[in-house]
Formats: structure tokens, C-alpha cells, sequence
């Protein structure tokens, strides 16, 4: 059965077709750099045909649309590509509430307090992270989010980490071993050990249940891992078959996001401290080599929430725009650094605290998530994507950040299903 959704007042759909882009560095003018909407390859008084295998059949202006089984009036809302959430930390136990408290009134975020959450992480049964877990992605799909990364990493043992992975997969396809987030405490005096636990039988446990691999690499934070370990933990799950991403120069401009790049990983996320060196490598992993082909380079994934939540220094958008870096913007959801699910509220923090325009901000969101996950077939919605999309009960996308805080999000369609959220 096809669908037919008309009367969209304004239709985002990322795709070239109508003067969006989705590749991975968008440049020329409306492009998303430029400051302009062009790049979202907006349509006004727009319709989309959704077939019944949950793809895109058609978009284009309402007054052309094709027959379809059945017909949806959307009322003049806007509708965007479902939000594409490339990093999150979603299945784990416990509460650290009184951390975030403390931070208010002036204690720094060092990365330290990961531990509590192992703790609570191993002493949970499996049936209770897992319906948190399922709980916090229905909050994010209630909030737009359609693609949704997820992490390991309060685990930190090898059954631990395996079940995080499971739960993880039941959730979403974009799974991500991080038994190397830190050196939990029974392994502080032999760090070595726990490396060698990493990439060895911990590795062979995770992998049939991730699709990436990932580690904390910031020497600014003693139980988070130093360059020389983060490459051998990265090597070791780019051998078992997983593509690498990277947590980097969250605390301080380290070697993380040199790291990214000379292993091709698809994103290094936080990036709120670099140097000149890191932007050009970001660049230039987006290069054509010497066959004149552009390869898939390294995404730079901010995360404002964990600005917000650590009260730190916002990255600085503008540049690594202004350098042609692909930009991706996720929440980071996790119960220490920061604990919002919201896409909506990280969009508007990008806007009002890092200088992205509405428009660069939605796409780093949607099409920016979706090559940070080198995934073509979300983040979009031109002729054969998913249709996953995300309705706002607003005249435009501008609103995402023009009314911060307030549930706009009125319906989401994922897999051929409408979701219809209570106002
Ligand atoms: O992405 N940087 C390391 N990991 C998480 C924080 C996890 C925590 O504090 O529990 C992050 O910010
Ligand atoms: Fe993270």
C-alpha cells in the first residue's frame, strides 16, 4: 500500500534533486557551509509518496503528486528527515544526578565518575537495562530521532560489555564496542591487562554484536587511554572487521582526532579542543587522492548537551565549517556528561551557542549523522531512502531553534508506521 502525505508546508528533504546535498562535503552556494537553507533541499507546499516497504517513492510540490492507495493531510506542518543520532550511551544502570549537581556549583568534568555507572551497569540484571534502554529510545524517536547509534562501555568485562551489545542490537543496527571507554579499577595498577583483554577475548565476545568500534582516547583524563593504546584498541576492531570511530579531544587537544584519521574512522566525536593541525587533518581526510576520487574522510561529531551538562567551552562550528569539515551534530545521551535524548535541543544549542545556522545545524543532524554512520540510505529522504521522517508541528525547521524546549514534534513515520505523539 503507497501513502501519499500532502499538504507539508515546508518539506526538508537533504537531496540534490531539489538543490539539497547529502554528500559528505557539501560546498557551493544554499549549501549548508554558505549559511543558507538551499542546501536542505526544501520544497514548500510540498507531498511525498512513502511505498509500502517504508521507502521513498516521490517528492516534489503537492500540485504534482501521483496517485497513491492512500492519502494523509498533513495540515501545513513541516517535515524533515528523521534525526540521525550517531552517538549515544544508552543502556546502562544508575544514577548520577548529584555529579551533574556538583558540576553546577563548580566542580570540573574529568571522566572520572564513569565508574559509578560500571558499578551499577554489572549489579543490573539484563531485563532492567534493557527496558531503560528501550524506554530512552522511545523517548528519542518521540523527539524526531529515527537512526540511533549506541554504545557499549559500562561494562568493562566481557559478559558485561556482550549484553550491552545484545541489548544494544535489539535497538538499533549501529552498535558500538567501547570496552575501552576507561580502565575500570580492578585493572588500575595493569593497564596493559586490561588492553590486552580489550583487544583480545572481550573483542571476539562484542564483535558479532557491533558494527563499530570506538575509544576514549584523551591523556588529559588518567583512566581514559593514551594515543599509543587508543591505536592498538582501534587496530584491534578494524582487524575483526568493525569500521573505527573515535571519542577525541573532549578535554584537551590530544591526539585524538589524528588518530581518526590516519585509522579512516568515520567520525571523531566532541572535538571541543584543536588545534590547527587537527581542522587541516579533518579536511584533508576529505580529499580526492591521486585517481581524483573523493574516499569517505572522518566526520567531526559535536556534541553541545555535554557542553551544556560540564558547563565547558561550546567546539567551535564555524571553523571546521569554514575549513569544509563535514559536521555532525548527536546528543552523546549518557548518564554522566550529559543526559539529554533531545535532537531538537541540540540543534538549538548548536544555533544559539555555536554559531550554525538553523539550516546547518538540521542538516548536521540528519544528513551529518547519516556519513558519520556512512550510511546513504537515512538522514535524507530522496527517491529510494528510508522514509523516515519527522513531523513538526511548526511553519518551518527554523522553529527547531526559534521555540527551544518545546515538544514540536507531532508525529514520526518509521518502517511504514505513523506514530502520532500526544501535544
Ligand atoms: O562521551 N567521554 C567519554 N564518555 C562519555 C561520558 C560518559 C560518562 O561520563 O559516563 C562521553 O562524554
Ligand atoms: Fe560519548
Amino acid at each position: 500500500m503507497s501513502v501519499l502525505l500532502t499538504n507539508i508546508g515546508e518539506l526538508v528533504t537533504n537531496d540534490p534533486e531539489h538543490g539539497g546535498s547529502r554528500q559528505a562535503r557539501p560546498t557551493g552556494a544554499g549549501a549548508p557551509g554558505s549559511g543558507g537553507a538551499g542546501g536542505l533541499g526544501i520544497v514548500t507546499g510540498a507531498a511525498a509518496v512513502i511505498m509500502e516497504a517504508g521507502r521513498v517513492a516521490w517528492t516534489g510540490p503537492a500540485a504534482s503528486a501521483p496517485a497513491a492507495d492512500v492519502a494523509v493531510d498533513l495540515g501545513g506542518r513541516s517535515v524533515i528527515p528523521g534525526f540521525v543520532d550517531s552517538h549515544s550511551h544508552t543502556v546502562f544502570a544508575g544514577d548520577r544526578s548529584a555529579e551533574f549537581a556538583a558540576r553546577m556549583t563548580g566542580e570540573p568534568y574529568t571522566g572520572g565518575g564513569i565508574a559509578t555507572t560500571v558499578a551499577a551497569t554489572r549489579a543490573a540484571t539484563e531485563e532492567s537495562l534493557r527496558a531503560r534502554a528501550q524506554a530512552l529510545v522511545r523517548e528519542m524517536l518521540a523527539q524526531g530521532t529515527t537512526t540511533v547509534e549506541i554504545k557499549s562501555g559500562y561494562g568493562q568485562d566481557v559478559a558485561t560489555e556482550a549484553r550491552t551489545l545484545r541489548i544494544a542490537r535489539e535497538l538499533t543496527h549501529e552498535t558500538t564496542y567501547l570496552g575501552a571507554h576507561t580502565v575500570p579499577a580492578e585493572y588500575a595498577d595493569d593497564r596493559p591487562g586490561y588492553l590486552r583483554l580489550v583487544t583480545g577475548p572481550m573483542l571476539a565476545a562484542c564483535a558479532p554484536h557491533a558494527r563499530w568500534v570506538d575509544v576514549f582516547c584523551e591523556p588529559a583524563a588518567p583512566t581514559a587511554f593514551d594515543e599509543e593504546e587508543s591505536r592498538a584498541v582501534l587496530l584491534a576492531g578494524i582487524r575483526a572487521g568493525l569500521g573505527a570511530r573515535v571519542h577525541g579531544n573532549q578535554l584537551s587537544a590530544g591526539p585524538g582526532v589524528r588518530l581518526a584519521v590516519e585509522v579512516g574512522a568515520a567520525s571523531v566525536d566532541h572535538c571541543t579542543h584543536l588545534t590547527g593541525a587537527d581542522v587541516d587533518a579533518l579536511a584533508g581526510s576529505w580529499s580526492a587522492g591521486p585517481d581524483g576520487l573523493r574516499g569517505s574522510g572522518t566526520v567531526a561529531t559535536l556534541l553541545p548537551a555535554v557542553e551544556f551538562s560540564t558547563r565547558s567551552p561550546y567546539p567551535d562550528a564555524r571553523r571546521l565549517l569554514a575549513a569544509g569539515v563535514p559536521v555532525a551534530l548527536a546528543t552523546d545521551c549518557n548518564p554522566g556528561s550529559g543526559y539529554s535524548s533531545s535532537m531538537p535541543f541540540v540543534v538549538a544549542l548548536a544555533v544559539r551557542e555555536m554559531g550554525m545556522s538553523p539550516a546547518e545545524a538540521l542538516w548536521s543532524a540528519t544528513a551529518g549523522g547519516a556519513v558519520a554512520l556512512r550510511r546513504d540510505d537515512v538522514g535524507h529522504l530522496g527517491i529510494g531512502a528510508r522514509a523516515d521522517l519527522t513531523v513538526l508541528d511548526a511553519p518551518s525547521h527554523t522553529y527547531l531553534a526559534y521555540r527551544p524546549g518545546v515538544p514540536l514534534v507531532s508525529e514520526v513515520w518509521k518502517d511504514s508506521a505513523r506514530v502520532i505523539l500526544p501535544r
